[in-house]
């Protein structure tokens, strides 16, 4: 029999998460798919389609915001080179909070107190299996609510050019 710690987690609920990439991290999307495919998870590819060809990031993510934007509680992922672009980019859209994550411990707390809808990797910085990894645990992690809510409430406040205070 198995212990709690090495079954597998069920699949969270995601309906359909989408995921983009440029030129710089078509590679390492293929690794992410291949993982979503091993957990189930229906997956909305929206480019490119290839490494070969020099493609411009802002388009791939806005391509991703807007379906992750299309429904309250859709998630998505972003990968160019550094992660920076997309991230940058994704970032700029009220509704989106892009989290740029190399390592286990941000993308864990990228959910938990940032309700992160999009992970953001760098497909030249972050070792393929590690990428594997940040993506599990990010889509198995939940949001902790509570406070957490409360600044959020208030970034989109800011986004929407009020003046909160700081209390
Ligand atoms: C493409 O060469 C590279 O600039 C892009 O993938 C990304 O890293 C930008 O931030």
């Amino acid at each position: 029999m198995s212990s709690a710690s090495s079954r597998p987690k069920p699949r969270p609920e995601i309906e359909v998460l989408a995921v983009g990439c440029d030129h710089a991290g078509y590679q390492l999307k293929t690794e992410i798919l291949d993982v979503l495919q091993e957990m189930g998870i229906p997956v909305q590819d929206l480019g490119c389609t290839g490494p070969d060809e020099s493609v411009h990031y802002p388009v791939y993510a806005k391509k991703v915001v807007d379906a992750v934007l299309a429904k309250p509680g859709r998630r998505g992922i972003l990968i160019c080179g550094t992660g920076l672009g997309m991230s940058v980019v994704a970032n700029r859209f009220p509704g989106i909070r892009a989290a740029l994550c190399h390592d286990l411990y941000t993308a864990e707390m990228s959910r938990r107190h940032n309700d992160a809808n999009l992970l953001v990797l760098g497909g030249r910085v972050v070792d393929p299996a590690l990428a594997r990894q940040i993506v599990r645990v990010w889509l198995t992690t939940p949001f902790e609510g509570g406070r957490h809510a409360e600044r959020l409430e208030l970034l989109e406040r800011l986004a929407a050019r009020e003046t909160p205070s700081d209390t």
